[in-house]
C-alpha cells in the first residue's frame, strides 16, 4: 500500500529501527526492492533522485513506482530524493509521489528555509511528506567534506521549515568511500535530543554493521541506499557475461542480486517484520 513517510518513520524512530530508501532508476531495481520488502514483511521506501533522472526520466518511471507501491502487500512510500528545484518537486508530487526531499543544503540558510516551506505547504495539502537537509552530506569521491550538522541549526531549521524528516550530516557521504568513514555518533545524539523528527542518514552504502547499529540507536530512522545496489547489479551482470548467459537470464541474475542486497540492508536496519 502507498503511504507517506510519517506513516512509517514515526514508529521507526520510536521503536529504534530504520526504514531503507532504495533508489530505483528502472523497473528491475523497483521489482528487487519491493519483492525484498514483501518477503521480509518490511515497510520500504522507493523512488528516485533528481541527479538520477538522466538514467530514468521521472515521467517514465513514476507511474511504475506509484502503481507498484499501491499494489504491494507492505507499506511503501514513494519518495523523490534530493529534489534540487521547486519545479521538479512539484512534478513528482503531481505524478503521485507520497514524499519529496527538498535539498537546499548548499543554498543560503534563509533561501533554504523559504523554499522548503513552500514545498511543505504544497506537499502537506496533497497528503505528502517532506524531508529537508541541514548541514551538507558530500560525495565520497571528493573525500569526506561534509559540513556537519549542529544540534542548534537542526532544531532551528526543523522548527522554521516544518519538515517531517530531517537529513543530517554526521560523516557519511554518497558513493564509494575512499577511506573508512567515521560517523560522529555523539553529534547525532545531540541532534536527536534537540529534534523530535525521524532523522535520515544519507550515503548508506559501504557503512559497517556497527555504523548502522549505532546510528539507528542514536536516532536515525531512515537510511538511503543506492551505490550498493548498483555494485550488486554490476557484479551480477559481469557474472552473466562470463557465463555466456543471454540478456534475459542476465537480467534475472541482476534482479536477484539487487534483491539480496536490499534484504541484507533491511535485516541490518532492524526493519524485517515491521510491516
Ligand atoms: P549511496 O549511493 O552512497 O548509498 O547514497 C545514497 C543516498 O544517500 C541517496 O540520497
Amino acid at each position: 500500500m502507498l503511504v507517506n513517510l510519517n506513516e512509517i518513520l514515526k514508529k521507526a524512530r520510536k521503536e529504534r529501527y530504520a526504514v531503507g530508501l532504495f533508489n530505483t532508476t528502472d523497473t528491475d531495481m523497483l521489482q528487487a526492492a519491493i519483492e525484498a520488502a514483501e518477503e521480509l514483511s518490511s515497510p520500504v521506501i522507493v523512488g528516485t533522485a533528481e541527479v538520477l533522472l538522466p538514467y530514468g526520466e521521472l515521467k517514465l518511471i513514476a507511474p511504475s513506482v506509484v502503481a507498484a507501491a499501491k499494489r504491494a502487500k507492505v507499506p511503501v512510500a514513494v519518495h523523490y530524493d534530493h529534489g534540487l528545484t521547486y519545479e521538479r518537486c512539484v512534478e513528482a508530487l503531481k505524478l503521485g509521489f507520497s514524499s519529496v526531499m527538498f535539498d537546499g543544503s548548499v543554498k543560503p540558510y534563509a533561501e533554504n528555509i523559504a523554499e522548503t516551506r513552500e514545498i511543505v505547504k504544497l506537499a502537506h495539502a496533497m497528503g505528502a511528506t517532506v524531508e529537508g537537509e541541514i548541514g551538507h552530506v558530500g560525495d565520497a569521491a571528493e573525500g569526506l567534506s561534509s559540513m556537519y550538522t549542529t544540534a542548534e541549526e537542526a532544531k532551528a531549521y526543523a522548527d522554521a521549515a516544518g519538515v517531517d524528516a530531517l537529513a543530517v550530516a554526521i560523516g557519511s557521504a554518497h558513493g564509494v568511500y575512499k577511506k573508512k568513514p567515521m560517523l560522529n555518533i555523539a553529534r547525532l545524539k545531540e541532534i536527536a535530543a534537540a529534534v523530535d523528527l525521524p532523522l535520515v542518514l544519507h550515503g548508506g552504502s559501504g557503512l559497517s554493521d556497527d555504523d548502522f547499529a549505532q546510528s539507528i540507536a542514536g536516532g536515525i530512522a531512515k537510511v538511503n541506499v543506492f551505490t550498493d545496489l548498483c555494485l550488486a547489479g554490476e557484479a551480477a551482470m559481469k557474472e552473466g557475461t562470463e557465463k555466456n548467459l543471454g540478456y534475459l537470464e542476465t537480467r534475472n541474475l541482476k534482479v536477484k542480486a539487487i534483491k539480496e542486497a536490499v534484504k541484507t540492508k533491511i535485516r541490518l536496519f532492524g526493519c524485517a517484520g515491521k510491516a
